[in-house]
């Protein structure tokens, strides 16, 4: 199958939402690769703007501070184009962020089963989040899916970056 950028017509900014290590971020730079886009992870901006981990900024500043800067952050990379940009977990849950990136591009949910996420993220020290119990990750996985689901679009999360990648494509070209 080939790919024209051109049959992206109007789509000048592409938001890859999901739960913690769905893949996102590796996705979306392979996404931005094959279009000759710019890639941006939202994270690692958020992090450099604050000049901290985000283990620190949850620790220093708490959760409430980061939900804010991360939402901060993204409305002003979204006056950027030609642009995918990966967020973290928490934004794309966030009904009033979902809706706002559906008005500024595509938004496309990477979907991740609890069983795989649990498998890759294990006990990551750089993720606040998974200081909690599993019964209390599941719920809010539970949870976060009924608004990851408002989505434009719905891909699964392969176990291959490449089957990803050829899945996210053929929805985003799907006429
Ligand atoms: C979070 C996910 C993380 C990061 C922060 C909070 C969440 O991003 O934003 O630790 O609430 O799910 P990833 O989804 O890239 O892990």
């Amino acid at each position: 199958m080939s790919y024209r950028k051109d049959k992206l017509s109007g789509i000048l900014r592409i938001y890859l939402i999901g739960f913690m290590c769905s893949g996102k971020s590796s996705l979306g730079r392979a996404l931005a690769q094959n279009l000759g886009w710019k890639f941006i992870d939202l994270d690692e901006e958020v992090m450099v703007r604050e000049r901290m981990t985000i283990p620190e900024i949850f620790q220093e500043k708490g959760e409430d501070y980061f939900r804010e800067a991360e939402f901060k952050t993204l409305k002003e990379i979204s006056t950027l184009e030609y642009i995918v940009i990966a967020t973290g977990g928490g934004l794309g849950a966030n009904r009033e962020a979902v809706e706002y990136m559906k008005s500024m591009g595509k938004v496309v949910w990477i979907d991740v089963d609890f069983e795989e996420f649990l498998k890759r993220c294990g006990k990551d020290k750089n993720r606040p989040l998974l200081r909690r119990g599993e019964e209390e990750l599941r719920k809010l996985f539970e949870e976060r899916k009924k608004i990851y689901s408002l989505a434009h679009l719905h891909v699964k999360s392969k176990n291959s970056k490449e089957e990803s990648l050829r899945e996210l494509m053929q929805a985003l070209f799907k006429k």
